[in-house]
């Protein structure tokens, strides 16, 4: 089984989304020592905004290119592989301002590519990135949950799916910047569903 776990969190490690998004995969490890995790710290390695110059880097004929332009699409065509190679999708997705970090919605913009991850048919939009699971662990300083306001959930499954990821997963841990208890219980309500996910992914 191969993971390609995100973390979003500008925290890095120290994100709340990714403190539980790795206590998955801790417990996914302890139950399946071989599985194999690529890693994506947004902390650590921005992504870039996706802009004019690397689309136009991704539409300039390979002999054409700069070294500059190939150093662009190599990084472009590099998300799409480790995406394509997962067999599950994991993502550390905290609330700012009330949506996606920036950077995680710049890494969707680099893997939604026409012809490779999605294509346009008579009937609609098909996706092209089959067989795979997501997995979203949300976290949010207040209640977001099932409200008009969580736009993040509506945005994230739609882009997904848009791609061919149907099967998606979500834990909220929510409100927690509401005071140390209701904090303590959104982590451990948060951690029960992902050892039951766990469980089940096995
Ligand atoms: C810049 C910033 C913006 C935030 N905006 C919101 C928000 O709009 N709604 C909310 O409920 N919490 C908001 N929060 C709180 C975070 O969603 C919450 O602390 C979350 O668990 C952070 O995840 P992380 O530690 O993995 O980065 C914000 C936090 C930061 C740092």
């Amino acid at each position: 089984m191969k993971i390609l776990h995100i973390e979003s969190s500008i925290f890095a490690h120290n994100g709340q989304s990714s403190q539980l998004s790795r206590r998955l995969i801790a417990q996914l490890k302890s139950q399946q020592p071989a599985v194999e995790v690529v890693e994506k710290h947004f902390a650590a390695a921005p992504v870039p905004h996706f802009d004019a110059d690397f689309l136009t880097a991704l539409n300039t004929k390979q002999e054409q290119r700069t070294e500059k332009q190939q150093q662009m699409v190599d990084f472009a065509d590099q998300q799409i592989e480790d995406l394509e190679s997962a067999d599950i999708l994991l993502i550390g997705l905290p609330m700012y301002n009330f949506g996606v970090p920036s950077m995680l919605k710049s890494w969707f913009d680099f893997v939604a590519r026409a012809g490779v991850t999605f294509r346009y048919t008579e009937n609609g939009p098909e996706g092209l990135v089959k067989n795979k699971k997501a997995i979203i662990v949300a976290t949010r300083g207040g209640l977001y949950k099932g409200t008009p306001a969580d736009s993040q959930t509506t945005f994230v499954s739609t882009f997904l799916n848009f791609i061919g990821i149907e099967d998606i997963e979500w834990v909220y841990a929510e409100g927690l910047n509401m005071g140390e208890e209701t904090k303590q219980l959104a982590f451990s309500g948060a951690e029960q569903e992902l050892l039951k996910i766990a469980a089940a992914v096995q």
